[in-house]
Order: structure tokens, then sequence, then C-alpha cells
């Protein structure tokens, strides 16, 4: 037997007896009298002792053990005279009496302890010496928390989990798809499903009413802390219900998952228009917990010959509060940031109500004291507030000053993470135009339904549409997403058609689907939740990486396996990807 216990379970209880453990050597300190070595495995860390007096043969050999070897030994669990009350196993020893090496190990290239000395690409490199690093399997174990509690309750919701395919057929919509060349037919592609969106609605005409899966999606877009090329979603869908039935069952799961991880209870989530959390917060993913809450003046700040606000569409603008002590350098460093160009805006202009009731601004020049007044009114500003106003093209001007609320926020301290505020954000719109490609994209899916009484804008004006489909936003972050879909071929088809499809490319695409849609299509509706950012929220940081045991770097390379990597002309060969250079240079 390797071990009769654990590094992470021996307590003052089991003094006196004999065991065998089995770990990786931590760190060890040679006392001249005494060598120490903390052994460490998944469940803790035990400390072992080696004495010269008893057994100096064996202390000698001993010194010989260098960090992250593999050993087991085997001694009696002794109290410790120095308590460390930082550990578990803190008020015991293990005092030696045979150790064995399992095997050795070389220096590994970063210390691995809580506060590494590693940087991110050496560590991304090793990542296998990164996750026995407490911080790193604190978080995996959550993650498997969470999946475990997660499947319970859904299964205990009656829904049943099922897998889809991961080879699938590629499709324009969304993100760009990962492709997979197919041997067996030459010069066709499967693609990795970014969801398995239609799956789950075949599932649904299947009469499977209620599915989920923790699965795995992949999507080629750009990276950013939250975004991993592949991510894991929880799944889901459901037959016969309406929005609502279908939030209630996800509130209760989320309500569930932080009474269970975190001991905290909640009422119910408050429930914003999107059109409201664009109008007041600037986002489609408002952080709630803190107001700041856009104020819009532009029917009272224009007609003053400031030439900036008498040429914007909107004029809108945050009260700080408390925040009118703020000196010259640090709004011109906020001006400066506004002015970035990932934020967009031209400048900024301020009104501090100071303290003493006296009312300064960037505009002086232009507005009267009455009309300064009228503006902290408007803003409800008490004394020692600071107003902060941006104007421009509404999209934009909205967009910026959204950025604006969450960094003030960030330099006030408002967006603390012990603090959850979940709220539903509803009723997006169906579709967006791009300028670009001069057509509409769906702005959730293709398949998302419009609100019934906004059927009829599909064929006069498209983009006032708005959809039945709902966002969870926890602190900011969008946690899951889903609709309610269109149920109808008709319907369907009618929404491949605005968004660009022909006929032909609608049937190529999607024939499948709309097909099925002729064989007794229940109506139905789903979500899916971020599972890594779920995770990493529950772990109160923002990057979805450490949640994840390998995950890919920025550029998405897994750079432990090196890859993406070439693959062999044979490979190429035999999927027909080979480019003759010879006919080439011929042609
Ligand atoms: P959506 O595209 O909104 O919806 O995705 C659902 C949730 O998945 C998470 N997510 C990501 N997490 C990490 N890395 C990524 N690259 C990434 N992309 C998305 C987000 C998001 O809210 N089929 C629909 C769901 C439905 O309609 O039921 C879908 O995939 O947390």
């Amino acid at each position: 037997m390797y071990r009769t216990k654990t590094c992470g379970e021996l307590r003052i209880s089991d003094i006196a007896t004999k065991v065998v453990l089995a770990g990786w050597v931590q760190k060890s300190r040679d006392l001249g009298g005494m060598t120490f070595i903390d052994l460490r495995d998944r469940y803790g860390i035990t400390q072992l002792v080696f004495n010269m007096e008893t057994n100096e043969k064996l202390c000698k050999e001993a010194r010989s053990l260098a960090r992250e070897f593999v050993i087991q030994i085997s001694g009696i669990v002794t109290e410790r005279s120095n308590k460390n009350i930082n550990i578990a196993t803190g008020d015991i020893e293990i005092i030696v009496e045979e150790f064995k090496i399992l095997n050795k190990s070389k220096t590994p290239p970063f210390t691995i302890e809580n506060n590494t000395d590693g940087g991110e690409e050496i560590r991304m490199k090793y990542r296998y010496l990164d996750l026995r690093r407490e911080p790193l399997k604190k978080n995996l174990i959550l993650r498997h928390k969470l999946s475990m509690t997660v499947r319970n309750f859904l299964s205990e919701n009656n829904f049943i989990e099922i897998e889809t395919p991961y080879l699938i057929k590629s499709t324009p919509e969304g993100a760009r798809d990962f492709v997979v060349p197919s041997r067996m037919n030459k010069g066709g592609f499967y693609a990795l499903p970014q969801s398995p969106q239609t799956f789950k609605q075949l599932l649904m005409i299947a009469g499977y009413d209620r599915y989920f899966q923790l699965v795995r999606c992949f999507r080629d877009e750009d990276l950013r802390a939250d975004r991993q090329p592949e991510f894991t979603q929880i799944d889901c869908e459901m037959a016969f219900v309406e929005q609502d039935d279908v939030l209630k069952v996800f509130e209760n799961l989320t309500k569930h998952l932080f009474k269970e991880i975190k001991n905290i209870a909640f009422d119910n989530f408050p429930k914003m228009l999107y059109d409201d959390a664009i109008r007041y917060y600037g986002s489609d993913k408002p952080d709630i917990r803190f107001e700041m809450r856009f104020v819009e003046i532009t029917d009272f700040a224009k007609g003053k010959d400031f030439k900036i606000f008498d040429d914007a569409e909107i004029i809108v603008g945050i009260n700080v509060k408390g925040a009118a002590e703020y000196t010259r350098k640090q709004l011109d460093a906020l001006t400066d940031f506004v002015r970035k160009p990932q934020i967009g805006a031209k400048g900024m202009v301020y009104v501090k109500y100071n303290a003493d009731g006296s009312i300064k601004s960037s505009v002086d020049k232009f507005y009267s004291l009455d009309d300064l007044q009228k503006w902290t009114s408007i803003f409800d500003a008490k004394e020692g507030d600071l107003m902060l106003i941006l104007s421009g093209d509404t999209e934009k001007t909205q967009k910026a000053l959204g950025e604006l609320r969450l960094e003030m926020a960030n330099q006030l301290g408002l967006r603390d993470r012990k603090v959850y505020k979940p709220l539903w954000v509803v009723d997006f719109p169906l579709l967006e135009w791009d300028d670009e490609n001069s057509r509409y994209h769906a702005m959730h899916h293709p398949f998302t339904s419009p609100k019934p009484e906004d059927e009829h804008f599909l064929e006069t004006s498209p983009e006032k549409a708005h959809a039945n489909a709902y966002d969870l936003v926890i602190n900011g972050v969008e946690i899951g997403g889903g609709s309610i879909r269109i149920h109808d071929a008709k319907l369907q088809a009618k929404m491949f058609k605005v968004l660009g499809f022909t006929d032909e490319d609608a049937r190529n695409q999607f024939g499948f689907l709309m097909d099925a849609f002729e064989y007794g299509a229940p109506p139905h509706g789903g979500i899916a939740f971020g599972f890594d950012r779920l995770a990493a929220m529950f772990g109160g940081t923002d990057s979805i990486r450490d949640y994840i045991a390998f995950p890919k770097n920025n550029h998405g390379q897994d750079i432990m396996i090196s890859s993406p990597s070439a693959i062999s002309d044979l490979q190429l060969e035999e999927l027909s990807l080979k480019i003759d250079l010879r006919k080439k240079e011929d042609n």
C-alpha cells in the first residue's frame, strides 16, 4: 500500500499511530540536529521530522531530498511543540522511521508556492507544475463542486443530460468556426460547435422536453480575460415554456448555487429592459452593485453657444457621489481615459458641487450659475458631488459613459468582490445592422423569436423588433443568455430572409431544422450559462483561465503541447489539403 493516510487528514487525535504517507517534497529545512520536510499532496501538507540524534543515517539521507521529489514515508504521528495554526495538520508532525524515493524531480522552473515567482508564460508551459499550487487547486475543486451541484439540481428538476456531436456543420452565423477536414469525404469539412443550439432544438422536437449538457463549445474569436476559444456551457432547453418559465428555473438554479457554494440567499432577481440598461448604464450588462445611473440633460444644455453640446445628439452624465474633491490632475486623467481610442469620447465636461455649496465647472464660460444649478438639481447632486458629462452620438456616448461609470466605481472602490448583484436583462433587439456588410445580424442567433407584438416589424422596419431574449448578468458579467425560439417553419424562413439568406442558402445551411419544424415542433426555449465565467465569478476573479485546467493563451495557443502546429505532408495528403507547389508553378 502506497499510503494509509493523506497529507491533509492527520490531527491531534491520531497521535502515536503509525502511518504511511506519499507525496511531493514542498520544502526542506535543515537545522543541524533536525531536518524538517513539508510533504504535500492534493489534500494538504504534513510536516516530517528526521532526528540526527535518534537516527543519524536516515537524517543524513533525508538531506538529499530536493523540492518536488516524490517520496513515501512511514513514521509515528506526534504532537508538535511549535504548532502551525495556518494549516489543518499544524498540530502534529511525523517522526519518520523509513522513507523511499518513488521518483526524483528536476529543480522546478518556478517555486510551487501560493505566491510563485514564475511569470505567466513559464507557468503555462509547465501547467502541470502550476496546477500543483494551492490557488489553482482550489479553483479546480470549486469548478468540480459547481458542476456536481448544477448536475444534481437539474437532474432533480427533471432535466436529462444528453450529449450532442462535436463534429458538426459549419454555419456562417455567429463567431468564426473551427473546422476539421474530413479524410473520408474529400474536400468536406466538419465544424466544431459554437454551441449545441440546433441539436437541443431538435431534441425538443424529439420530445425530450427538459435537456441539459455541460458541454464544450468552440469559437474562433479574439480572446480576452473572459473568453477562451474552447469553453464550457451549462446548456439547457425546455419545451412548452414561455420566457418566465425559463427564467424561473434558471434563477432557482443560480440561487441554489449561491446558497450551496457561498451560503448567500437572494430575493427575486430584478428584471431590466435592454433599452433601459443602455439608457441608464450604457451597457447590456450593467454592474448594479452601485447606482450612478445616467442622467440626460440634452434639452437643458443646448442653445448656450457651447458648440460641442449644440452639435451633440445626446448630452448625458453621471453624478459621482462625494467626488467633488477630485483635483485638476485627476480630472485631466479622466479626460485622457475617455479619450482613449477604445473608449472613444472626444472630451469630458465636469461640474463640481463643492462641499461649501459653490459650483465650479469646466464650462463656466458658457453656462451661468443658474444653468449649472438647474443641472445639479436634475442630477439630484448634493454638496460634495461631482458630475461628469459626455456628449456626441447617442450610441457611442452611452457606451463611453458606461466605461467611465465603471472606471469611477473602480477608483472609488464600489465594485466589492464579496457583493453579488444578479439581474435579468430582457427584451433584446432581435437584429443589429452591420454597416460593413450592409445587412442585419441576429443579435442573439437566428432561431430567437421576435416578441409576438413586434413580428410585423420584420416586413417594415426589422431593426425595431424586440426579441424574446434574455441574459443573466451578475456584477457586470454576462453569465448566460437564451431565448424563446421560433418553432414555426414559416416564421423561421422569414427570419432567414431578413438576415439576407437566399432560399437556397437557408435550405443548404438549415434545411434539416426547417424540415424538423414540419413534424410537430413544440413551443420551446432555453438558455446557456458560461460555466467558466460562473466559476470565476464564484472564485472572485475576472480571468476564466485560472478555472480551466489546460487553457489557451491570448494567441489561442497551448504552449505546453505547442498547439496549433504544422502537420505532416502525409496527413495533408490524406486530407486532400496538400497544395501541389509544382502545379502552382506550372500555372
Ligand atoms: P451565447 O453565445 O450567449 O448563447 O453563450 C452563452 C454564454 O456562454 C459564455 N460564453 C463564453 N465563455 C467563455 N469564452 C467564450 N468565448 C464565450 N462565449 C460565450 C457567456 C455567454 O453568456 N446557444 C446560445 C444559448 C441559448 O440561446 O440557449 C448561446 O450559445 O457566458
